[in-house]
């Protein structure tokens, strides 16, 4: 059985006023749900305490965006998983394309901060997802292979949630096709050692496409990032049928 996950990534928006009053929009639009879909907000670091403080309801759980590999010393700018499971932090995203592209990050160091995350009990959700000229040259599927064999090394998959994330779809309202994307996400998972790996796909989720998107039989959630943003929207990607 695997679990549905749909995550808000909000990417740098909302100060702690803007969040808490999203948290009050959102939650007056939440439906019940059956309790195996998940809902969670990556929120900016400044954002989790006062979230966390807020969120009576563990219907929603909190996830970061980042997460250094160390568990303290001299990283100047970083946060440690310890300082995130304080604050009632249960998930991390590890190696969104935008880190891959702007930070610098590899699949050796997206390895070292998937362990991290899962040392400290939090669970990673790793992006993987090809540029448009991958696509189009005929690498989609290579690249994401390479991306989860270098960066699932010694990781538990117990653990563990994927996001395929083309690169392409990303902000800019070119949904990758639902068919296709659930094509992928069954490569994806024919390179896993747990069948239970939660499979989100990520890349323009908006309310009128989540359930159609939710109808494939291998994507278990979405990572949605600019309707996550707005209350009202995010809620009815959440409450999608
Ligand atoms: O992590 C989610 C994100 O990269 C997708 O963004 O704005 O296309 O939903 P968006």
């Amino acid at each position: 059985m695997r679990k549905i996950v749909i995550a808000g990534n909000w990417k740098m928006y909302k100060t702690q006023a803007e969040s808490l009053e999203f948290l009050q929009g959102f939650m007056s639009h939440l439906e019940e749900t059956p309790q195996e879909r998940e809902v969670v907000i990556a929120a900016p670091f400044t954002d989790l305490s006062i979230l966390s403080k807020n969120l009576h309801n563990n219907r929603v759980l909190l996830s970061a965006q980042n997460i250094h590999w160390e568990q303290e010393g001299a990283y100047t700018g970083e946060i440690s998983g310890s300082m995130l499971t304080e604050i009632g932090v249960r998930y991390v995203i590890v190696g969104h394309s935008e880190r891959r592209q702007y930070f610098g990050e590899t699949d050796e160091t997206v390895n070292r901060r998937l362990k991290a995350a899962q040392r400290c009990g939090l669970t990673p959700i790793l992006c993987v997802g090809e540029s448009k000229e991958q696509r189009e040259n005929g690498e989609t599927e290579s690249l994401i292979v390479t991306q989860l064999k270098k960066g699932l090394v010694d990781v538990d998959q117990q653990n563990l949630v994927i996001a395929y994330e083309p690169i392409w779809a990303i902000g800019t309202g070119d949904t990758c096709d639902s068919p296709e994307a659930n094509r992928v996400i069954g490569l994806i998972r024919s390179q896993l050692n747990n069948p239970h790996v939660s499979i989100q796909y990520g890349g323009s989720v908006k309310p009128n496409n989540i359930d159609e998107i939710m109808a494939q039989p291998e994507i278990d959630g979405a990572l949605v990032g600019g309707a996550s943003l707005e209350p009202e929207s995010f809620a009815r990607i959440v409450n999608y049928k």
